[in-house]
């Protein structure tokens, strides 16, 4: 696991709970067994629990706080990556509502299509987007938008105390 910037954690932890379901799909519609046989319907509900209870209002923060933030820098590129961040959340969000509504012949070909978005998005944020607000926003402006981050989170009734402890540097002490 990378070393990530404190203010970034509750996101990478966020990331890593959705790398799991990715995988869980894309090998259980593989067809590798000790996944069990392919129950689409119930691999359906999961993506829609992970969007309801997390992935909503994770891509919410992301644009809120560190989209924003990275418009504000008035460097080219992290404006283009916020722009791609809106975008991609955008193809995202309409592909599980396709999920949602597909019938049960388009089913497995769609959980197939969320779960790839969802792998290749992470991906790109963990490698590349979150990299650059790391190079690029200072120490303490990355600290106030992680506070900012927690902030949103406790007041929509989402956070938790581990977060706060993470963005505040108190839960990896010197590392
Ligand atoms: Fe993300």
């Amino acid at each position: 696991m990378p070393r990530r910037a404190d203010a970034l954690i509750p996101l990478s932890w966020d990331h890593h709970a959705t790398l799991m379901v990715v995988r869980t799909i894309l090998r259980t519609l593989d067809g590798d067994a000790r996944f069990g046989q392919p129950c689409p319907d119930r691999m359906r509900e999961m993506v829609n629990h992970l969007w309801e209870e997390k992935l909503q209002g994770h891509f919410d923060d992301e644009e809120s706080v560190f989209g924003t933030a990275a418009r504000a820098t008035r460097d080219d590129t992290l404006i283009d990556m916020a722009a791609r961040l809106a975008q991609e959340h955008a193809a995202i969000a309409a592909a599980v509502l396709r999920l949602e509504r597909a019938s049960p012949d388009e089913l497995a070909a769609r959980l197939e299509t969320v779960a790839n978005l969802l792998d290749q998005h992470v991906r790109w944020e963990e490698r590349t987007f979150f990299p650059a607000l790391e190079r690029s926003l200072p120490e303490s402006t990355l600290q106030d938008l992680g506070i900012q981050l927690v902030g949103r989170r406790t007041k929509q009734g989402r956070g938790s105390t581990r977060e706060g402890l993470a963005v505040r540097g108190e839960l990896f002490p010197g590392s």
